[in-house]
């Protein structure tokens, strides 16, 4: 356990990159160990989460390595090479790196066994263990699908056309990728477009992925099984999801003005950049670009006072990770924010919609929990503070607490600032090189 304190802070000043995007590290990974040839990383993040998928992969068979120059190099084992493990693969934390590892393994003869941390095992797997049967892939595993669990792949997987249940970026790839080694054409349908990270780097890859909307809305995505996918170079974006904590602070911290490089702007992953400008936010796009078939700009953003707002439950899948970072906002913005659709924030690696309601109580901040929505009565400026937040090994809880601190009359610890390394090492440091002033929880503020 690391408690960390967090106390009002210097304006934010600086350019920095975050590091690189969690969703499309685990992917270049994950594809890079099934095609053929070597892939070439660069902005991989090297956060716990990313690193179990390598880990993974190695023990899979896969040759994944650092090199000197920060750079990682996978020589894959092609489509269907993979071989069975000797001891079980440990996720973590990472619900990511699990389930779409499940999707992989889904259609290899193999057995493998699975676990992770406490946070990981209380999490429903039951929504891809359900697809992934269908294509003959056989799972083992606790109540309501948790891991601990054994998995044994489809010697002869059949080709499989499912309609989500939930918006879920995880199941639609778990899904996709079984499809992977399953003969003739698989198809995930969403309700709601959900990040389609997969869905652009298999087509960087070589592979055959068609996207068609249906009438009433729904997407149909479809991978043609047995593609010939090729090694390839991969770029990583910074990781929108934690630029999302320096942009948020730079906001709130008067006097502030900071500028993010790279930051991936996925239309599927943006919902929060939408909400904040909606909510009067001061971020500008410079140097708009695209880097491995993905949208990045820079941003430049500067601190000015926030509105309340009504954010939609379409807006959900656009910025899942997002919402106890804009709670945040929402605690020093002017009027009441209004958040609809939440209801797969109680399945993340905390339950996010009870833990913001009781950390912000906890800070003074008003707040209304409902089954799937929250209500945030915003301080006008700075929040009271003062609470002591249970991160509850989560590391997005983690930071919007000591984000929340930065703008708030008296200093907010977390019990436990461990969790944050899983996606984005160095975070203390950076923050506190642009303003932050963040340490110890004994230390004076
Ligand atoms: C992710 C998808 C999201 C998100 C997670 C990463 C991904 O989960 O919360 O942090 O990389 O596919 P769901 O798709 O289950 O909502």
């Amino acid at each position: 356990m690391q408690p960390l304190k967090s106390s009002i802070s210097n304006p934010f000043r600086g350019k920095i990159r975050v590091p690189g995007d969690k969703s499309m590290s685990h992917r270049a990974l994950l594809i890079g160990a099934l095609a053929v040839g070597e892939t070439v990383i660069e902005g991989l993040l090297e956060g716990e989460d990313v690193l179990r998928t390598a880990a993974a992969l190695r023990a899979l068979g896969a040759d994944v390595e650092r090199g000197e120059d920060d750079v990682w190099r996978v020589q894959g084992v092609g489509i269907g090479g993979l071989r069975e493990p000797s001891g079980v693969l440990d996720m973590g934390n990472s619900g990511t790196a699990a389930r779409l590892l499940m999707g992989v393994l889904a259609s290899h003869p193999l057995t493998a066994f699975l676990t992770g941390d406490e946070s990981l095992c209380r999490r429903p797997m039951e929504r891809v263990q359900v697809p992934l049967e269908q294509f003959g892939a056989r799972i083992v595993a606790r109540e309501g699908g948790r891991m601990p669990l054994a998995i044994t792949g489809a010697g002869d997987p059949m080709p499989v056309a499912y309609r989500l249940p939930v918006a879920s970026a995880q199941v639609k790839s778990a899904v996709l990728l079984a499809g992977l080694n399953t003969p003739g054409k698989t198809t995930a349908i969403e309700a709601q477009p959900t990040r389609d990270h997969t869905e652009r780097m298999l087509r960087h890859f070589g592979a055959e992925v068609e996207t068609v909307e249906e009438a009433g809305g729904e997407l149909a995505v479809s991978v043609a099984g047995q593609p010939e996918l090729t090694g390839r170079h991969v770029q990583v974006p910074a990781d929108i999801s934690s630029a999302a904590f320096p942009m948020v602070a730079a906001l709130i911290v008067p006097g502030s003005g900071i500028t993010l490089t790279d930051v991936g702007m996925n239309p599927r992953r943006a919902g929060l950049v939408d909400t904040l400008i909606e909510m009067g936010a001061d971020i500008n796009f410079h140097n708009e670009r695209e880097i491995a078939g993905e949208p990045v700009a820079d941003l430049h953003v500067r601190a000015g006072g926030l509105t309340g707002v009504e954010v939609p439950a379409s807006r959900a899948p656009s910025m899942i990770d997002e919402y106890p970072i804009l709670a945040v906002a929402a605690s020093v913005a002017c009027g009441t924010t209004v958040m609809h659709g939440l209801a797969e924030l109680r399945v993340k690696e905390s339950d996010r919609l009870a833990a913001m309601a009781r950390g912000l109580s906890a800070c003074g901040v008003q707040v209304e929990e409902g089954k799937d929505s929250l209500v945030v009565h915003g301080c006008g400026g700075p929040a009271p503070g003062g609470g002591s937040i249970e991160t509850d090994l989560d590391h997005r809880i983690a930071m919007a607490f000591l984000v929340l601190g930065m703008a708030s009359e008296k200093p907010v610890t977390i019990d436990d600032a461990e969790p944050i390394e899983t996606s984005f090492p160095g975070f203390v440091e950076l923050m506190n090189g642009l303003g932050a002033v963040i340490g110890p929880s004994g230390a004076a503020a």
